[in-house]
């Protein structure tokens, strides 16, 4: 017996095990409840008490080997293991996050926010989902006024009308409704209108609104006011031109140019060939939507304009297809700069 000791010692002193399975397969046939082990000391019981003495401390000891051997390797390779774990090297640098950009269209609504606030207008909002009141009736559309079929609207419920606000309108009411002269506020917003979408026309798009109520405002201040904005929008050599023009709302009412700051005049693609491009709707409000919500014509006065955020936006960036704002290209989107 002492001599299988010994050789099993041998064995396990010169055993080094490559990976967890030759691990496994030494504590197997050392240590395990069946293995050589345990099997001597099973027949060490059976010894007589004289030589259960010299075999006794020998067996221990192999016993002690193969254990701390184990125990050894058992670290060694978990040691391994954990070194295929992704190394922290500190002082690698940072891997940057990707920074999106701003859309192109945001980017233009805060540059016409950022103009009107400096002439001390707020900024208002309202719902997109809204009652014939508000985006009709209040703005002076006559029941069967056929600009109602004009505007092409999508229709949630009928009577009582719910739609999808078809311009930023509404908010002028909902606005006026709730707060008294002196008013002065845009309203940035999207819209929605029953179109076949192509490269000019879309089913939603977005507004700007402007309203502006008070004692004495004039049309001359509309006209300022909106020659100011051509100019912070486009540059100064920028000019602008009053069309006449109906809304419900407004009388009187005026499409306005800007000259196409592309050409300067000499006629191109963007003006087609006209020198002048348009961007808003615009006129004076309409005495009965001043009585619709309850201010009096008489005492007060004001101007109103809608402008097209894609229109201005295209004209700014050259962009010669609505359908770019929707959909969402990363190769288009990444172009613009994330900050004003
Ligand atoms: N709401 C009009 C449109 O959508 C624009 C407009 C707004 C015109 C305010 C006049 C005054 O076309």
């Amino acid at each position: 017996m002492l001599e299988q000791i010994k050789s099993l010692q041998k064995e396990i002193a010169s055993t080094l095990p490559a990976n967890a399975g030759e691990l496994e397969a030494f504590r197997l046939r050392f240590l395990s409840r069946k293995g050589l082990i345990p099997t001597l000391f099973d027949n060490l019981k059976l010894l007589a008490p004289a030589e259960k003495k010299d075999i006794g401390r020998p067996l221990n000891e192999l016993k002690q080997l193969a254990e701390s051997r184990l125990k050894e390797w058992t670290e060694a390779l978990g040691a391994v293991k954990d070194n295929t774990q992704a190394p922290v090297d500190l002082t690698l640098p940072v891997i940057p996050d990707a920074i999106g950009t701003m859309h192109p269209l945001n980017l233009t609504r805060y540059r016409i926010i950022e103009i009107f606030e400096r002439l001390g207008f707020n900024v208002a909002d309202g719902p997109e989902i809204e009652d014939d009141w508000h985006n009709f009736s209040a703005l002076n559309f006559p029941e069967n006024h056929p600009a109602r079929e004009m505007q092409d609207t999508f229709f949630v419920s009928r009577n009582p009308d719910v739609l999808l606000r078809t311009h930023t309108s509404n908010v002028q009411i909902r606005l006026m409704e709730k707060q008294r002269p002196p008013i002065r506020a845009i309203m940035p917003g999207r819209v929605y209108r029953n179109e076949a979408i192509s490269a000019r026309a879309h089913c939603f798009f977005h507004q700007v609104e402007g309203l502006y109520v008070d004692t004495n405002v004039s049309f001359a201040d509309l006209k300022q006011t909106l020659y100011h904005f051509a100019k912070e929008m486009f540059g100064s050599e920028t000019k602008i031109r009053l069309r006449p023009s109906f809304f419900p709302f407004t009388e009187p009412s005026a499409e306005i140019d800007i000259s196409c700051f592309i050409c300067h005049g000499k006629g191109c693609n963007i003006c087609k060939q006209t020198g002048w491009v348009e961007i808003a709707g615009s006129g004076m409000v309409h005495p009965n939507v001043l009585r619709h919500v309850g201010i009096d014509p008489e005492a007060f006065t004001g101007f109103a304009f809608g402008m097209g955020i894609e229109r201005v936006t295209m004209l700014r960036y050259g962009i010669d297809d609505l359908r770019l704002f929707s959909e969402n290209d990363v190769r288009f989107l990444k172009q613009f700069k994330p900050v004003l």
